[in-house]
């Protein structure tokens, strides 16, 4: 029976179906990680003034699941409002003028990693500039992309799609975390985060 089921698996793999495992075939536990992210603490949708971004919530158990590296991106000068509604107008003129902020520092040796975690906050359906500005500035070929979004209703958006046309890496399947539930509800947001890096094969 074993040998018939590794015959069709090999069949299958043959003929490219055996996708199931979204990272295909590499090894993701010894491949070299880093988690890239962009978030904002202050006022945000639903959950009030918070001390540490939605977005960074994620970012920072996908580090300490995978043993990532992480890398924040932030912007030079932050002049970006600390209310949401003012937050959104300006995210906004950014986006509809194709902005693109200087950011702070850089990753250290971004060559060395295969695998490369891009988080951010759905801003308009979009990324907020500055990880385009992050994402221009680096070279991806070989690298495999796992993007992961917080929103409040919009879930991913067309991110991983955007991501792909600037990196032209392979991206993987996203995760999409609401907000108020990586803010309030930790013990769920890890579940989300676990089953969906299991189902990537990390
Ligand atoms: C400028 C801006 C634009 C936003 N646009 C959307 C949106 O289009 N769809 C959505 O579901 N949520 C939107 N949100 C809500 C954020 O995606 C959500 O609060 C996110 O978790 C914030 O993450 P952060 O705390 O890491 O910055 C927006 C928030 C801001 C500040």
């Amino acid at each position: 029976m074993k040998k018939i089921l590794s015959i069709f698996t090999l069949f299958l793999t043959i003929l490219g179906l055996n996708n199931q495992v979204q990272g295909g075939e590499m090894d993701m536990e010894n491949t070299k990680k880093l988690v890239v992210y962009f978030s904002k603490t202050g006022e945000q949708y639903s959950v009030g003034n918070i001390t540490e971004g939605n977005t960074a919530i994620i970012a920072k158990m996908i580090a300490t699941q995978t043993g990532a590296d992480l890398f924040e991106v932030k912007v030079k000068n932050d002049t970006y409002p600390t209310t949401y509604k003012a937050l959104t107008e300006v995210a906004l003129a950014e986006k509809k003028a194709s902005a693109r902020p200087e950011i702070v520092g850089d990753v250290a040796n971004f060559a060395e990693y295969d695998v490369v975690f891009i988080g951010t906050p759905n801003w308009w359906a979009d990324l907020p500039m500055a990880l385009y500005t992050f994402m221009e500035a680096h070279d991806w070929n070989g690298k495999k992309i796992a993007p992961f979004v917080t929103h409040e209703g919009s879930g991913l958006s067309s991110i991983p799609s955007k991501i792909k046309n600037v990196t032209n890496a392979e991206v993987f399947e996203g995760l999409a975390v609401y907000g108020h539930v990586a803010q309030n509800s930790r013990d769920e947001a890890e579940k989300e985060v676990s089953a969906w890096l299991k189902k990537l094969g990390f």
